[in-house]
């Protein structure tokens, strides 16, 4: 999978690469359906007899806005479809389905039904040979459920339907899409900072490619439904429709039994025995001072801020168990682990009892120390991206964090000013992060762009970030020697910032 997506990067970047943000794609197309539905609305006429005249009306005499219009409608849904089964396909290729993600998994077994009824039931809608054969095999799958038996499929027997039955339908098309975005509205909840929005160029290219669709293949209709025959031919929808001669081939039990047994298994798939998660963050209240920069940056929403206990007008930053992802990203961003503190023991605000920042700050200056060779680097990386332990040797210090984004932008200029003539930032591809925003704050914190930020003071050429996923060894170890190329070519003047003592060493000795 990462490899698919890194080849799409080198055409798209990886902000607008489809691959890496399928739900944003998601809403996109969910919101083209919306607004290409209002038109369809007001021209619709939703009477019996009326309903497929009036579609005809605008599919050709109105083709060039009517019907470009309900082209982008049928389009959108269509690649809504295949979005959403990428989307869940990619998720389930990275094994998120367990653990503290959990909620976003189980909220989205709901969203495939809704997806799909929502769809259906705007072929039904058409009221042509193909809508009443949907509409015909749905009430048939619906008449198997005991309550039904057969009620369903008796209001397609000629003469039974109304003008009401329409407004059911039209009521049905519009409510059920309205669940469908207050159940995704559910699915990120535990989200924060949710990629809902695709790139401006995503978004365009998207529109411009549904656009170019409706233009060359427009959609049409099928004959005006008749009651009284079936059409020997029909074109079928495969994204939605497939479901009939689904039914047709097996029975409407076995479809229940088919689609029951789907989102079950989809349901039950958390359950399965999974790697046993990190300790949780945890807040050092004395060493909080209240500045929401955890809580801004966890990306999983697990930090709340309360009213400190014992100083009025200040906060205290408070963990929530059952959502955090034990990614570190929080310590990366607390102002308190910043290495420079004169402490023997560096205590942060918000720390990971699997990794904490104090323990960081020893390893590192005992790694440091002990290179040897006219260039040292020290070498950042994270334990879901290339392996960084194998770049280890005697002039590279190696640091594996759980997360890039656990790394205070400081612990980069502390490196140099310790010994290191160059620091190489490394983890996963934007798009790529297993907690999602680590390598994105990361680079936004080590460009001064987002607090806490890393001083301008620490010259640019003795830093080098290179997101490498885990399939690229070669690519960062390429990119680790031409850093090491490049510091061998740094003239006198460019030398590494001035070294700094740590008060603490030199009161220790
Ligand atoms: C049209 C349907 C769907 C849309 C529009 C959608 C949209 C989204 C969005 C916007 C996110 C947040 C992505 C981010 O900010 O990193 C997300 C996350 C997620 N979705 Fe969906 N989703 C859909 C269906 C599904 C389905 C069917 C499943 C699986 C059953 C699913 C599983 C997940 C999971 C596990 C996450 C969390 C990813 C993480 O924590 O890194 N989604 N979805
Ligand atoms: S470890 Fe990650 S998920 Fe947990 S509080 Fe910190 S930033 Fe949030
Ligand atoms: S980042 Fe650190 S100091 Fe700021 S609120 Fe969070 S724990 Fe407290």
């Amino acid at each position: 999978m990462q490899r698919i997506e890194s080849f799409f990067d080198a055409f798209f970047g990886a902000a607008a690469n489809p691959w890496r943000h399928l739900g944003a794609l998601g809403f996109y197309l969910l919101w083209i359906t919306f607004a290409t539905g209002v038109y369809l609305f007001i021209v619709l006429d939703t009477g019996i007899e009326e309903i497929h005249t009036s579609i005809e009306y605008y599919t050709h005499e109105q083709w060039w806005l009517g019907g470009i219009i309900r082209s982008l409608h049928r389009y959108a849904a269509d690649a809504l479809v295949l979005v959403m089964l990428l989307h869940l396909a990619r998720e389930l290729l990275y094994g998120r389905y367990n653990g503290f993600r959990w909620y976003s998994w189980i909220t989205g077994v709901p969203v495939i039904w809704l997806v799909y009824a929502s769809g259906i039931g705007g072929y039904w809608l058409v009221w042509d040979q193909l809508g009443l054969f949907s509409a015909v095999a749905s009430a048939e799958w619906f008449d198997w459920i005991p309550t039904f038996s057969g009620v369903t499929t008796r209001n397609f027997l000629p003469g039974m339907l109304t003008d009401r039955f329409f407004s059911l339908l039209v009521f049905l098309h519009i409510g059920i899409p309205l669940i469908l975005l207050l159940a995704l509205w559910v699915h990120i909840q535990r989200i924060s900072h949710s990629d809902v929005f695709p790139a401006r160029s995503l978004a365009l290219g998207t529109f411009a490619m549904l656009f170019v669709l409706a233009l060359v293949k427009p959609t049409v209709s099928h004959g005006k439904a008749d009651l009284s025959m079936l059409s020997p031919v029909l074109h079928l929808d495969w994204h939605y429709l497939f479901v009939h001669p689904l039914m047709y081939l097996t029975s409407p039990a076995g479809l229940w039994a088919m689609a029951g047994l789907f989102s079950l298994l989809l349901l039950l798939l958390p359950l399965l025995p999974h790697p046993k998660q990190q300790p949780i963050a945890s807040v050092n209240p004395p060493n909080c001072n209240g500045c929401r920069r955890c809580f801004v940056d966890c990306p999983y929403g697990a930090v709340v801020m309360l009213p400190h206990p014992d100083k009025p007008g200040h906060e205290l930053a408070r963990v929530i168990p059952e959502l955090c992802a034990s990614c570190g990203i929080c310590a990366g961003a607390c102002p308190s682990s910043t290495p420079f503190r004169s402490v023997d023991t560096l205590v942060t605000g918000i720390d990971m009892p699997a990794q904490p920042v104090g323990a960081l700050r020893e390893e590192m200056e005992r790694k440091i120390a002990a290179l040897a060779g006219p260039v040292k680097i020290a070498v950042f990386g994270c334990t879901c991206a290339a392996e960084t332990a194998r770049l280890e040797s005697a002039d590279t210090a190696v640091l594996n964090l759980m997360c890039a984004g656990l790394l205070p932008p400081s612990f980069a200029e502390y490196a140099l000013r310790g010994g290191a003539d160059g620091v190489l930032v490394t983890g996963c591809r934007e798009g790529s992060c297993a907690y999602r925003l680590g390598t994105r704050w990361t680079e936004e914190r080590l460009a001064s762009q987002r607090e806490p930020h890393l001083r301008a003071t620490v010259p640019a050429e003795h830093l080098r970030i290179v997101w490498a996923d885990s399939h690229e060894m070669s690519r960062l170890k390429a990119a680790l020697e031409d850093f090491r190329h490049s510091l061998q070519t740094l003239n006198a003047d460019e030398k590494r910032p001035r070294a700094y003592t740590p008060r603490r060493i030199a009161q220790h000795g």
